[in-house]
């Protein structure tokens, strides 16, 4: 018999990673990824040193003390060398972190013809599906993800947001608006940390920086030695703010790859490029990843929160000086710059540095 025919990858991407796992195939050789990959990795099962930090320490009505300050100084420092944190007293219930991720489980859970009642074209990229199809010789990731813009509101396309299950739509819209008043907390307190007036990055995002909710479901898969859920990558946003149920996501640094750990409470607030330039690269936008499981399947929840289309965004003056010059130039719409060079494997950062 001939060999496999490999198919082009707009006709791979016509199907669900969850059918290929259904039907008992093995993964296509446009997925597998992972030969010759010998970055050093945790096994998950040690103590992550991720740092956590207490977000209820840092906000407004927080009495000002000397456990703020050094809840400022372990944020400051966790996003200086990790460019992460595990977010905790974040105000968001664990129940509503459960309920979320409930429906998150049972959408993907639906029969294929369900799910695909808000299916995208193979070159649109919201709804339900695989990312746009990468440049020629680059991997595609283990995982179908649904990709919604919610907020501002006007941006929702209803036409792609699940009726089923029912909660789904107000789980979301709640959901939503809890993320507005994190990534608030969240971008105040990094402007404290820095000694920086407070509202110095909520300018640049703008008053209607955009969220947009991002939920992956990584599908259990028979060869995790060879295929990633999600390849490494850093993200184009201003920062991303992550939910999981199991793990499987990893950070790189000094590298070497650290699994983030199953926190039930906690969600993981990750810098992104955007936040690297606005930071004049004080805070580091970190390389991660998703690794595939031959056990569990995963379901997250990434949130990306971006400052609004066409604004200028760019180093904060206070963090230009002599001996720190300015790293990068003034940027617009950087996050259509990055998803670019993501599609080709690579990343934007160093193409917009002075
Ligand atoms: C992403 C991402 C991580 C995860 O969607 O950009 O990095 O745990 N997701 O799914
Ligand atoms: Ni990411």
């Amino acid at each position: 018999m001939a060999g496999a025919l490999i198919q082009p990858a707009e006709v791979l991407l016509s199907k669900r990673v969850q059918e290929m796992v259904i039907n008992g195939e093995e993964p296509p050789a446009p997925y597998i990824c992972r030969e010759g990959d010998s970055t050093e990795e945790d096994d998950g099962s040690v103590e992550s040193p991720i740092p956590i930090v207490d977000l209820s320490l840092l906000s407004l009505s927080a009495p000002c003390g000397d456990d703020n300050e050094d809840e400022l100084h372990k944020l400051k420092s966790a996003l200086c060398s990790w460019g992460c944190f595990q977010a905790i007293g974040h105000g968001i219930p664990s129940s509503f972190l459960d309920e979320i991720r409930q429906v998150a489980k049972e959408f993907f859970g639906q029969p294929m013809e369900e799910k695909k009642k808000y299916a995208k074209t193979v070159t649109e990229f919201e709804g339900y599906g695989a990312d746009p199809v990468p440049e020629e010789g680059q991997p595609l990731d283990w995982s179908d993800r649904l990709f919604l813009d919610v907020y501002p509101e006007d941006k929702q396309k209803l036409k792609f947001w699940p009726e089923k299950p029912d909660s789904f739509r107000d789980i979301l819209k709640e959901y939503t608006e809890k993320m507005k008043m994190v990534t608030k907390l969240t971008s105040k307190a990094m402007a404290k940390s820095l000694n920086l007036e407070e509202n110095c990055f909520l300018d640049q995002f703008g008053e209607q920086g955009p969220l947009q909710a991002r939920f992956n479901y990584y599908s259990r898969c028979q060869r995790p030695d060879l295929v990633l859920g999600l390849k490494p990558h850093s993200d184009g946003s201003g920062y991303t703010i992550i939910l999981q149920d199991e793990v499987g996501l990893q950070i790189l640094k000094d590298d070497k790859w650290h699994t983030v750990p199953q926190n039930p409470h906690a969600i993981l607030v990750l810098m992104a490029d955007q936040m690297e330039i606005m930071t004049n690269g004080i805070f580091k936008s970190p390389v991660h990843r998703v690794l595939s499981n031959s056990e569990k399947e995963r379901v997250s929840l990434a949130v990306f929160y971006t400052p609004e289309a066409g604004k200028e965004i760019g180093p904060v003056d206070d963090l230009v000086n002599v001996e720190r010059p300015r790293v990068f130039k003034n940027v617009k719409d950087y996050a259509d710059l990055h998803w670019g060079y993501y599609q080709r494997g690579t990343r934007a950062l160093h193409t917009v540095q002075v």
